[in-house]
């Protein structure tokens, strides 16, 4: 367990979190707001959260977007209604603020599948390789890397790397295979992924658009190539809902955590969004990730009332974390 986690977990078993009762009656939106202004706390919150999360939050967005609101806040407190890994980018860049984080175990299996000792043998098996590392990694990771991503950005910050510099992308293989056909570059791929972008099934998908023939399918890139193939439009969760918004099309099947549906069925009330259906066995047959919906809005009150579990990271991960994060807000 990393040592951040011992610590965060130190304290909240110091408040004895786990035998808290919250009030059934108490209104928890209401008591989130009073915290909020009590504390000068700000709420960012993922499009993968539950709706009751996103619609609470002061800012709803993609990773890139909530990490520029991280950097440029002015609230004491970030409570992060994410994972793990957003959490941490935040702490980074505001070492002096309090990052709070509703439930520790909103980890992410990408990250997960990017081990710092490894990483770093396979970085020194490729010497002379820039590292571009996409944001779903560790803080530790981070420290490692020469530049960061998210896929808003991603084509933009390789074109930004000379064309005869060899380049090494992490953690995720589905999007650096994507990113490889778009841009042209021939990358030294991580062989990491994520366990929900994978878990969607093209055959039941082609099944569905049968039924739905002018639907247009719309992907995230950390789905599979045959996926990928089978999309009109890719892109971050974002730009998949910039997407919704702007083509003339009446029906979208979206290849993505189901979350964004919220907002996009808020922002075109009048169109049909139809979730791309997994291989799992799940009652709605559509892809959620499990480490998203840790946090609830109760984990969300309690962590404000309690001001844990907290992220902490050393002062040498965060000075050498920032540098490949700062470098990314600098080009996007
Ligand atoms: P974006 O919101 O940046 O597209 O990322 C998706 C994701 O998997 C976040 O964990
Ligand atoms: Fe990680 Fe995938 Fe969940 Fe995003 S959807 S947090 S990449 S496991």
């Amino acid at each position: 367990m990393a040592p951040n986690i011992k610590e965060a977990k130190k304290k909240l078993d110091q408040i004895g979190y786990l035998n808290i009762k919250v009030d059934p009656e108490i209104d928890l939106v209401a008591e989130i707001n009073k915290l909020k202004k009590e504390k000068n706390a700000v709420i960012l919150a993922h499009y993968y959260q539950e709706p009751v999360i996103q619609d609470i939050s002061d800012y709803l967005g993609d990773s890139l977007a909530l990490a520029k609101k991280a950097a440029q806040t002015d609230a004491e407190t970030i409570v992060f209604a994410g994972v793990h890994f957003m959490a941490e980018t935040a702490k980074i860049i505001n070492p002096e603020k309090k990052v709070l984080l509703p439930d520790l175990k909103a980890g992410c299996s990408l990250a997960d599948s990017c081990p710092p000792t490894e990483f770093k043998k396979f970085i020194d098996q490729h010497p002379g390789h820039i590292v571009i590392t996409y944001i779903n990694c560790s803080a530790e990771i981070k420290t490692m890397s020469d530049i960061t991503c998210t896929s808003s950005n991603a084509v933009q910050i390789i074109e930004s790397i000379p064309k005869d510099q060899p380049i090494i992308f992490a953690p995720d293989k589905n999007l650096g295979k994507y990113l490889i056909k778009k841009t042209g570059r021939d990358m030294l791929l991580w062989e990491g992924s994520c366990i929900v972008h994978e878990a969607f099934s093209i055959d039941r998908l082609l099944e569905l658009h049968q039924n739905h023939a002018k639907a247009k399918i719309i992907a995230h890139p950390e789905s599979e190539e045959p996926l990928l193939k089978t999309a009109q439009f890719i892109g971050s969760t974002a730009q998949l809902l910039k997407y919704v918004k702007e083509d003339s099309a009446e029906e979208f099947i979206v290849a993505t955590e189901a979350g964004i549906l919220h907002q996009m069925m808020k922002e075109v009330p009048n169109k049909t969004l139809i979730p791309a259906p997994s291989n799992e066995d799940n009652t709605c047959a559509c892809s959620e990730c499990a480490f998203m919906k840790q946090n609830t809005l109760e984990k969300l009150y309690l962590c404000m009332k309690y001001d844990a579990p907290e992220i902490t990271l050393s002062e040498e991960v965060i000075i050498k974390g920032r540098r490949p994060i700062e470098r990314m807000l600098e080009i996007s």
